[in-house]
């Protein structure tokens, strides 16, 4: 186990995985699942602390990006169900990231730094894509038809 001191604890006790309210977009089942999400980036950084282990961490990752898959999906039928706007413009955002991520973990080899560049780019990612565009679908016009799912 990585003692606190470690440099490897020092470069993740830096980063903020806090769930803050302004992250919230006020329709509970996407801040369900966001909250997951950054609770799953959480774990990944604790084993990553705690273990160093490449072939576990790869596999933590994997798991996300079929959360995030899952998760998109989800979201993107909720706009379907509002008739929003800017769907399609917000699925190519899904998409771009599922691409990227899936690219990058297949060329991650066991060096541990680029696990910690990706952290910080998942973590920077979904704070703004959350804050800016998935707020968007919250405060559309149509999101007052929703009725619950
Ligand atoms: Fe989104």
């Amino acid at each position: 186990m990585e003692r606190k001191n470690s440099p490897n604890h020092n470069r993740y006790s830096t980063l903020d995985l806090k769930w803050k309210d302004e992250y919230n977009t006020g329709i509970a089942e996407i801040d369900y699942q966001h909250q997951y999400f950054l609770s799953s980036i959480k774990r990944i950084t604790t084993v990553m602390m705690e273990k160093n282990e490449h072939a576990y961490c790869q596999r933590l990752f994997m798991e996300l990006v079929y959360y995030a898959k899952f998760h998109f999906y989800s979201e993107e039928n909720i706009m379907m169900h509002i008739n929003y706007a800017r769907l399609k413009e917000h699925q190519e955002l899904h998409r771009d990231l599922i691409d990227l991520l899936t690219n990058r973990i297949n060329s991650i080899d066991d060096n541990m730094d680029e696990y910690h560049k990706f952290v910080q780019f998942l973590l920077k990612w979904f704070v703004h894509h959350s804050m800016e565009e998935d707020k968007k679908i919250a405060s559309s016009k149509e999101v007052t038809v929703v009725k619950p799912l």
